[in-house]
């Protein structure tokens, strides 16, 4: 037996740190935080433990938090006062993200990262305005969905399709990422899935002379079950239908690497894919084709089961977290949006 090579000579206590290829580091995570309009005290997210929805009046105090752990940037979210067809308060000079956002940069050095999407906005709970006739065809199709089926889970087939009108939503994008820009955000991250959004916000923040406002645009947002407790989280759960018109399907990888490409010629300067574990392979695929910094966004589902299992006392939360975070590193993302942020940065 040829025993000349012996991997376990580098495994020793002593140099097993020096060989070691992929760290976490605190600096690498974006710690995602929801204000909440809605509210005047902290409120738990009951599906994601130890996250929460915090009013406005906290917003200082949760990033201050958040920044002694180590992280030194975040991703907001809005739950408006109100809903409509359109979402307008997504836009509104004095919406729940934009007098977030207009605090944080004022009072902390956090780098402000924000969601610009219409589904928190619009009653109906979708990404953009619906196409004409939408909610008559969908009307009366699911009912008693909760939180947790998620639309993915909704039937394939059967009813007629559902979708937003792209280039209607487009404007409304545009118009709410620059009111983030604004209020200071340093990077919007689209993540509604519609064709040219990169490129519509990209042009109306140069128009206005916001052109070192960045973009990190969700580019392989793929329509995935493992949103489900951030619709609890976020309040965005479509009243009907699903988002299966607008997001990507999960059986695809080459598709992503058009999507991408697409958010690239528009100007994005960071890509993202979404979900993160069960999309490693893409995220690695988008590293290797693109020379732009790659974001993996590890989503609310994969934070709930972590907790789920931990509670029941089957796996060591803090080991599986990092193990997870580390996961996504070696696929060679170089930022991950992760509920997790806060919690391992501070065991670093
Ligand atoms: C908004 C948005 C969603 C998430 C981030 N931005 C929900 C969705 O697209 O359905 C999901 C994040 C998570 O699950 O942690 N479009």
């Amino acid at each position: 037996m040829d025993l000349t090579h012996r991997p376990r000579r580098r495994r020793t206590d002593g140099l097993r740190p020096l060989v070691r290829e992929t760290s976490v580091e605190a600096s690498d995570l974006v710690a995602p935080v929801f204000v909440d309009a809605t509210i005047d005290e902290r409120m738990p997210i009951e599906s994601m433990p130890g996250q929460e929805r915090v009013p406005i009046s906290e917003t200082i105090a949760r990033v201050e938090e958040i920044r002694a752990t180590g992280v030194e940037a975040i991703i907001l979210f809005g739950i408006p006062g109100s809903k409509d067809p359109r979402g307008t308060r997504a836009w509104a000079d004095d919406g729940v993200v934009q007098e977030a956002t207009r605090r944080i940069e004022h009072e902390t050095d956090m780098y402000v990262i924000t969601d610009v999407c219409l589904c928190e906005y619009t009653d109906h709970g979708h990404c953009g305005v619906l196409e004409e006739g939408a909610c008559e065809r969908a009307e009366g199709n699911e009912e008693g969905e909760t939180a947790a089926d998620g639309d993915a889970m909704a039937p394939e087939t059967g009813e007629p399709a559902l979708t937003i009108d792209n280039d209607e939503t487009l404007a409304l994008l545009a118009k709410t990422a620059r009111s983030h820009a604004e209020a200071g955000a340093d990077m919007v991250a689209p993540s509604a899935m519609v064709d040219g959004q990169v490129g519509a916000i990209r042009d109306e923040l140069d128009r206005v002379g916001l052109e070192h406002t960045a973009i990190m645009s969700y580019a392989a947002k793929y329509r995935s079950a493992f949103y489900g407790p951030f619709r609890d989280a976020a309040d965005g759960a479509p009243a009907f239908g699903d988002r299966r018109h607008y997001q990507m399907d999960p059986a695809n990888s080459r598709e992503a690497l058009g999507e991408v490409a697409l958010d690239v010629e528009q100007g994005a300067d960071v890509l993202m894919v979404k979900p993160a574990l069960p999309y490693l392979d893409v995220v690695r695929d988008v590293r290797e084709n693109f020379d732009l910094p790659v974001a993996a966004y590890n989503v609310s589902g994969e934070y709930a089961m972590l907790h789920a299992a931990a509670e029941k006392g089957w796996l060591s939360l803090e080991d599986v977290a990092h193990e997870s975070l580390l996961s996504i590193e070696r696929a060679d993302a170089d930022l991950i949006v992760t509920y997790f942020a806060e919690s391992v940065a501070d065991r670093l």
